[in-house]
């Protein structure tokens, strides 16, 4: 019986670990960022995946790979077509687009 209880315990515990896991994420992600859906997401798509003759997409290729300073910088400073944030988005604001990205690429 005691061996029952503690089984139950675990097992409750393992179910609340995977369905606490789930809910953070949407909230850390980035398309569901107001910032980026406000500043970002008319280039670089809703979902991250880059307009046809605007911005790249951000969940693959080159943005996944670059490291966190190169985006920062690139969101700081603009790049070609790529306008400049800066005065426009808090510094924590572009931290937290950089986190994004970078979290959006290892979810492969
Ligand atoms: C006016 C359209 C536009 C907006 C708005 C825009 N971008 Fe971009 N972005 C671009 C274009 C175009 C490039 C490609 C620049 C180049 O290399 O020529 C780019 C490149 C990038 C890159 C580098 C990716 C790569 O593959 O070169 C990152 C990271 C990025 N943008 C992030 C953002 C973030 C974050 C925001 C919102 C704060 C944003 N962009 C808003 C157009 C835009």
């Amino acid at each position: 019986m005691v061996r029952l209880a503690v089984a139950l315990v675990c097992c409750t515990a393992c179910i609340v670990g995977v369905v606490q896991a789930q809910d953070s994420k949407p909230e850390s992600s980035l398309t569901v960022n107001p910032v980026y859906e406000k500043n970002c997401a008319k280039c670089h798509g809703k979902t991250g995946t880059g307009h046809f003759m605007a911005g790249p997409s951000l969940v693959s290729g080159k943005a996944t790979a670059m490291s966190p300073d190169e985006i920062r910088t690139i969101i700081t400073n603009g790049k070609h077509h790529m306008p400049k944030f800066e005065g426009k988005l808090q510094p924590s604001e572009i931290d937290a687009l950089v986190e994004q990205i970078r979290a959006k690429g290892k979810q492969k």
